[in-house]
């Protein structure tokens, strides 16, 4: 693969043209994730529709992930597909480029290394261990049905609120952020996709903000905006009024300098890291929670295998860090499961130069969608792609697999930081809900996916709870170890 310049005489990679590419775009304003897969699948693993103002280029194969990602990743800047995500993340790590993102994840990384995990994990665990043993499984009567996409999402944010902020993301405060980042997510991706936002957005002096504002949606999500910031300022406010700033994200972001000015990180930087982290750091774990529980249900020999490994590793012991490596199958049934439904399916760029790949050209200035699902169901790395089997995971099955083939966190620099994080998390609240509950579909079940950012279960993830022993787990979790970090 050539580098940004090298070949501007090369052919457009293979894709519709005419009425077909109108037909396709046409299709985009509805449901953005299939025509994707559908062109990948009938044009192969680089393919390419322009619209009147911008080329759009699909990438579905391993390799061209690498060049995109890794090999030439400095004519690549994050996509169009961020400009949502910039309206609700400000310039936090996930949005912003250059040096202000060099920066901040000089920052921010330290927090995420492994010696930090330790401390992170007992939160974690603390979390789960309340839930199973209160709100909302205690006392649930056998084969009760509760939205278990729903119950995860409550988790997660939940954790991101103790181990990250230090503060109490449960009961009102989830209330009030679930359905928020619902709206936030849900709307402002089917506003974007309409024609007449992008229409308007693009008329002079306007820009995608301005043109979400007008229709009531619209309005709606700038409650729900208003709501997470709310809930973000409150904190920032407790937090900096307390003399001892502490030593979770927040206190460390509160009392970071900059090595060579000195300066602290302003208030709104601050905030849009907070924003960042809530919204990077629960939905995307929960959505990988929740797919796997939709496998297991529909695969009850990966299950069982699954219940004899806890029950084996942790007996009624709450885990830690160093029980990962007694729960291979757990991990790789996680792991499976994001294969299959890779919680964020796809990552935007934008070609600052010309580019090649695989001998194709690519315009500067096109819209490079990486299809991590569809890298993910190569039938060429992955033999029966849509069968669910945690073996392929299993460490003696990996080898040899080219290591880009599976990139649910996906790659180069601007890999997610909270990879390990989140791995660990769903591993080890995977194995303490297997302990105590059996989640079940109810028959004939149709679980749709719904790709907005994230993908996740289109109208929620009803399953019959059972409990599997009712065995106690000790009284006292563990009390997290802050002094470690
Ligand atoms: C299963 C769970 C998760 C998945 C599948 C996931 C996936 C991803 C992916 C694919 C990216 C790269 C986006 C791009 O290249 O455009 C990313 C970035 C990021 N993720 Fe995650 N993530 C998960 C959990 C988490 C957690 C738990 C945290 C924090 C605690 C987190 C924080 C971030 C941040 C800050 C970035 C931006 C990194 C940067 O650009 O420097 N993620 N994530």
């Amino acid at each position: 693969m050539k580098r940004s310049g090298e070949h501007p005489a090369r052919p457009l990679p293979p894709g519709p043209k005419g009425l077909d590419a109108a037909r396709f775009l046409a299709r985009t304003t509805r449901d953005f994730k299939q025509p994707m897969m559908d062109m990948a699948l009938e044009y192969g693993e680089v393919a390419h529709v322009r619209n009147r103002r911008r080329d759009f280029v699909v990438v579905s194969g391993h390799e061209a992930a690498r060049h995109v990602l890794i090999g030439n990743q400095d004519n690549y800047r994050k996509g169009l597909e961020y400009e949502l995500l910039r309206i609700v993340l400000g310039e936090g790590l996930l949005t912003s480029e250059g040096e202000l993102w060099r920066k901040q994840r000089r920052l921010v990384q330290p927090m995420f290394a492994k010696r930090y995990l330790k401390n992170f994990t007992a939160h974690m665990t603390r979390a789960t261990a309340e839930a199973l043993d209160g709100e909302p499984f205690a006392g649930l009567p056998e084969g009760e049905v509760l939205d278990i996409s729903e119950v995860m999402m409550a988790l997660t944010l939940d954790i991101v609120g103790r181990a990250l902020f230090g503060a109490d993301l449960s009961g009102a405060t989830a209330r009030k952020v679930g359905p928020a980042m619902n709206d936030v997510l849900g709307l402002g991706t089917r506003m974007t996709r309409r024609l007449p936002t992008f229409v308007l957005a693009n008329l002079p002096g306007m820009n995608l903000e301005k043109a979400i504002s007008v229709n009531p949606e619209g309005r709606r999500f700038q409650r729900a905006l208003a709501d997470l910031k709310e809930v973000i300022d409150d904190l920032l406010e407790e937090r900096s009024r307390q003399s001892d700033t502490g030593d979770d994200l927040v206190g460390l972001m509160l009392s970071a300098r900059d090595e060579e000015t000195g300066e602290t990180m302003s208030r709104e930087q601050i905030g849009d890291e907070l924003m960042t982290f809530m919204l990077a750091g629960h939905e995307t774990t929960s959505n990988a929670l929740a797919w796997t529980w939709r496998h297991l249900s529909l695969n009850p020999g990966a299950r069982d295998r699954l219940f004899e490994e806890v029950d084996t590793a942790l007996g009624d012991r709450i885990p830690d860090m160093d029980d990962m490596e007694e729960m291979p199958w757990t991990r790789a049934c996680v792991e499976e499961a994001m294969r299959i439904d890779s919680p964020v399916w796809t990552v935007g760029r934008q070609a600052l130069e010309d580019d090649e790949i695989l001998g194709y050209r690519i315009p500067k200035g096109a819209s490079v969608m990486v299809l991590i699902s569809m890298i993910h169901r190569d039938p060429r790395i992955w033999p029966n792609p849509e069968g669910y089997d945690p073996t392929r995971f299993l460490p003696e099955n990996a080898k040899g697999r080219p290591r880009h083939a599976y990139m649910p966190f996906g790659a180069g620099r601007r890999v997610c930081l909270g990879s390990t994080f989140a791995t660990v998390e769903a591993t080890l609240l995977a194995a303490m809900i297997s302990r105590r509950l059996r989640f079940d579909l109810p028959r004939g079940a149709e679980v749709e996916a719904e790709a907005v950012i994230t993908l996740r279960p289109k109208n929620g993830l009803p399953m019959h709870v059972f409990h599997r022993q009712p065995d106690p787990v000790p009284d006292e979790a563990p009390e997290p170890d802050l002094a470690a970090v």
